[in-house]
């Protein structure tokens, strides 16, 4: 764990090193400067020499987890994570895909011109189309699809059924008839904890877990260059990855060290996606 402004450690370190990088920025945030807050104006500036960085350490059939969401300012909502994505596409970089985390113990809010947010983020950006992914490790359980859209198969569903709309995608619903597992969808429901944690802006283990199972092996190595309370970190070592982790915070640091030597025994995490 290595305590520094992550665009500095980065630069020392050799390319082609990471597996899987999964991160949480600090906020894009017009007030406070709680966990050093960027400006949203500002964003993307600070953010593609870093992203730049990523690219060089991460081996070229690694992944990189992006969670991150943009906020209202003004009465809308500001723009810095579609100018990010188009700014790291310039930079070579793959989107290869967007996953929603439902924060699915969100509570009831009121606000004058929105609703209370309940999902964020999570951009998967890659080197290269061909990339190291374990689909099997993810898979969930059939549930009520078995009862439900399973139960009552059109003729369609029996065969490859080509897309009407030439996306060059063909399902035949019908194989997955009798199967326990199937692959989950790219929407993940993992209720947020930061309550009970070190850090206002943990996200939960979940999350994590689920990217490093999908995106790495046993032995592999991941890193967050913005650990906070360390969840990436503890994550990948109980799921026996190698783990990096850098925060400008000494004191985030020190708790993730103390976390890391003693490990509290938690209860598996079921998979939340569907
Ligand atoms: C949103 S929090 C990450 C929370 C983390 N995912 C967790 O589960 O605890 C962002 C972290 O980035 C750190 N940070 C802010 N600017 C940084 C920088 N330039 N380099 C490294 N870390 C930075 C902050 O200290 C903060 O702990």
């Amino acid at each position: 764990m290595i305590a520094g402004d992550c665009l500095t450690v980065l630069r020392e370190m050799p390319a082609d090193l990471i597996d899987l990088i999964v991160t949480s920025p600090p906020y894009a945030d017009s007030r406070k400067q709680t966990y050093g807050g960027i400006h949203p104006d500002r964003y993307v500036e600070w953010f593609l020499p870093i992203a730049d960085e990523l690219a060089r350490v991460l081996k070229p059939e690694g992944t990189f987890i992006l969670n991150i969401k943009e906020k209202a300012l003004g009465g809308e909502r500001h723009t810095y994570v579609i100018e990010t994505i188009l700014g790291m596409r310039k930079q070579g970089w793959l989107w290869t895909e967007e996953f929603i985390w439902h924060k699915r113990n969100c509570y009831p809010g009121k606000w004058p011109n929105r609703f209370r947010d309940a999902w964020e983020r999570c951009l998967q950006f890659n080197k290269q189309a061909k990339f190291n992914m374990y689909q099997e490790q993810v898979m969930v359980p059939m549930g009520d699809w078995a009862k439900t859209r399973l139960a009552n198969l059109s003729e369609t569903d029996k065969r490859r059924d080509e897309s009407k709309v030439k996306s060059g995608f063909g399902k035949n619903v019908s194989k997955w008839v009798g199967r326990a597992l199937v692959y989950p969808t790219n929407v993940l429901h993992f209720a947020t904890e930061s309550s009970n944690r070190n850090h206002s802006a943990a996200f939960p283990f979940a999350l994590p877990e689920w990217f490093i199972k999908l995106f790495t092996r046993e032995g592999d190595l991941v890193l967050d260059p913005f650990l906070g309370s360390g969840t990436t970190a503890i994550a990948a070592k109980s799921l026996g990855r190698g783990y990096l982790g850098i925060d400008i915070k000494q004191e985030y640091i020190d708790l993730t060290n103390e976390a890391l030597r003693n490990p509290r025994r938690r209860a598996h995490s079921p998979s939340g996606a569907k």
